[in-house]
């Protein structure tokens, strides 16, 4: 099935539940378990969560059936399925965000390579860990303590997982993997969140997000609300439109785009019941920063009975989020080149997994090395990130997703039209809720994706 040149026949997901598990893989990642605990924390809650419910239901599904239904219309890579419906025009949407998911998955690839660290380190040095988090986090990164090697390797053998995934394909590849992995971080999130929750002192830490604080409501939350939807249903980076173009018109577009998103939600929450109640009976201070997973947590699985093994479990979990993402990130560029010059699937995958570590690398040593070196690293503060990684953030977060996930809303609702788009997306003749979704694509969509531009850019927010 698995080929993609010229007039060949294209990939398709094999099954129907290989595509929703390919898409959920995409969503369910870092964002989920790693940013949405911290976020739900300081955004009041139920509060936050019902806002978030809210955001996801509404905006979030009609972006992610819009960018399905331009991946199956076109039948091609993003940029290529751009320009094909736009009539030669559009295709720049679908590079730009390509280059989007180029960047993130260089600093995603290396915070899986510090998840893999950590769940050695669980099972092998937990003692080192316990005795000082942030020495540990800082010498993994390079710094001091730990051989600077595990700051390059942990990386490699990461991204070499995901270029390995890539080069099998599709279906072979992406599907089969998404097949194996996906059940175990369904099961292993299971297992974390009964645990947490039945931890002795964790009725405070489960109260706090059961009970609304609508005064955290603002238009503050609500932005951080909406970028988190963005960055956590995979949007705005041309990979939905990916996977989408490897779906066959049999398939509903409609009622898959709601488990998926269904799913995302899913676990975000249950990850945050896992995250809150745990940080609560163990008296921790439910900080937000990218060090909090790495750092913060540790003494959480120092207080806790068999800790070290609950602690690598975690971390598990986190890696399989996080691989399966990364394989969804790297999935639109190769298919890009592939289709675009002919390239071999094997050798574009193979200069993809460098690059992607030549860039990403700066990242990982610019969290600590060159801070301690004296060059990014305020002494009174302790450890502050620094300006390459939060360039790179701010770059794709508030600015390259943002424009992407906009430009998609203008391109389907006015470009190739939003009832000639909802063509594609109903099912036997059928689409619920057309009127609302073309309202969402037309309007409502582009105007909240300048609302955020904006709050992110002038403001500071999200
Ligand atoms: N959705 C992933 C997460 O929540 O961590 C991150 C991500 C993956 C974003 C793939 C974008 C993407 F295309």
């Amino acid at each position: 099935m698995e080929k993609s040149k010229g007039t060949q026949p294209r990939a398709q997901w094999a099954s129907s539940l290989g595509f929703i598990l390919a898409t959920a893989g995409s969503a369910v990642g870092l964002g989920n378990i790693w940013k949405f605990p911290g976020k739900a924390y300081e955004g009041g809650g139920a509060a936050f969560i019902i806002v978030y419910i809210l955001i996801v239901a509404f905006l979030g599904m009609s972006i992610m059936l819009a960018e399905f239904a331009v991946g199956r219309r076109g039948q091609k890579n993003p940029a290529a399925a751009f320009e094909k419906i736009g009539h030669g025009r559009g295709g720049w949407i679908g590079k730009l965000s390509l280059i989007t998911a180029f960047i993130i998955l260089s600093y995603y690839s290396q915070v899986g390579g510090w998840v893999l660290k950590y769940i050695e380190g669980y099972l092998m040095e937990s003692g080192t860990i316990y005795a000082d988090p942030t020495g540990y986090f800082l010498g993994m990164l390079g710094s001091s303590g730990m051989p600077w090697q595990s700051a390059v390797i942990y990386p490699v053998i990461f991204l070499a997982m995901v270029v390995f995934t890539i080069i099998r394909g599709v279906e072979e590849g992406i599907e089969r993997m998404s097949k194996i992995l996906m059940p175990g971080l369904f099961l292993l999130l299971i297992v974390l969140t009964v645990r947490a929750v039945t931890l002795p002192g964790a009725a405070e830490g489960l109260s706090y997000l059961l009970r609304p604080d609508w005064s955290k409501l603002s238009f503050q939350m609500v932005l951080v609300a909406l970028g988190q939807a963005f960055y956590s249903l995979s949007l705005g980076m041309a990979i939905i439109t990916t996977y989408g173009s490897y779906v066959s018109r049999r398939e509903n577009l409609v009622k898959h785009t709601a488990i998926i998103c269904s799913l995302d939600t899913v676990v975000a929450i249950m990850a945050a019941f896992m995250v809150i109640p745990a940080v609560f009976a163990m008296g921790v201070q439910p900080g937000m920063g990218g060090s909090f997973a790495f750092i913060s947590l540790a003494e959480v699985f120092r207080q806790m009975p068999m800790g070290n093994l609950f602690g690598a479990a975690f971390y598990l979990l986190l890696f399989l989020a996080a691989l399966t993402s990364a394989i969804s990130l790297l999935e639109g560029p190769v298919a890009y080149f592939v289709e675009t010059f002919g390239c071999d699937r094997k050798k574009v995958t193979c200069c993809f997994g460098i690059a992607l570590f030549a860039l990403g690398i700066f990242y990982t040593l610019s969290q600590a090395y060159l801070p301690l070196k004296g060059i990014w690293f305020d002494g009174a503060n302790g450890l502050i990130f620094p300006p390459f990684g939060d360039f790179m953030e701010f770059l794709t977060d508030r600015l390259m997703v943002p424009v992407g996930a906009l430009a998609l809303c203008l391109f389907v609702g006015w470009r190739w039209g939003a009832s000639e788009a909802s063509r594609e997306i109903e099912h036997n003749g059928r689409f619920p809720l057309r009127a609302i979704w073309i309202a969402m694509v037309k309007f409502i969509a582009p105007l909240s994706i300048v609302v955020i531009l904006i709050g992110g850019l002038v403001f500071g927010l999200a």
